[in-house]
């Protein structure tokens, strides 16, 4: 399964801490379980349910996302490299679970995709960010999950955290706003 899953999920390469990898891995592992998906679900997953019949699947938007912070952040790196710092692995991290507890928030209804009872209770930044802290993910990547939707208004945001959160709208808005016309 990790070497199947991580060819879902190219980005894991650009983390360099192999244990931070892999404790990726096992919180995408347990929370498709959890959610009864299958690997092969994950592009049939809407990303999101806000936008009725989105043609966007879960996992490009995950990668889409991810690899839109890795590029902001590399601007950012070059601009302010004596300003600010960026962790690179955190970011990534924190890219490739910011929605996994979409896994959970959402369930298959016939080959519709539902809100689940949990996710009505639970968003999931929450369930995201409670398989991030059980997996032994560092805090500042629980942050990034826990903070970036709007869990996070009013709240100080790390600066991987504010990439990630905006370079999520990016791609949520630019998306909505296409297919809304
Ligand atoms: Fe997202």
């Amino acid at each position: 399964m990790d070497h199947k899953l991580a060819e879902y999920i190219p980005e894991i390469q650009l983390i360099e801490d192999q244990k931070l990898r892999a404790r990726v891995l096992s919180v995408w592992k347990e929370a498709l379980s959890l959610g009864g998906w299958k690997l092969s679900d994950l592009n049939l997953i809407p990303f999101t349910l806000l936008i009725p019949n989105c043609p966007v699947g879960y996992l490009d938007h995950v990668r889409a996302v991810t690899n839109t912070a890795v590029e902001v952040a590399k601007v950012m790196r070059a601009a302010y490299s004596d300003i600010i710092t960026i962790n690179m692995d955190h970011l990534v991290a924190g890219g490739l679970l910011h929605d996994i507890g979409k896994l959970l928030e959402y369930e298959k209804r016939g080959d519709r995709t539902v809100k689940s009872r949990r996710g009505a209770l639970l968003r999931h930044p929450f369930t995201g960010a409670a398989l991030s802290f059980k997996h032994g993910l560092p805090d500042e990547v629980t942050h990034i999950i826990a903070l970036h939707a709007r869990e996070g208004e009013g709240v100080k945001r790390s600066v991987e955290a504010i990439i990630l959160t905006h370079a999520d709208f990016i791609n949520y808005e630019s998306l909505k706003t296409t297919l809304e016309t």
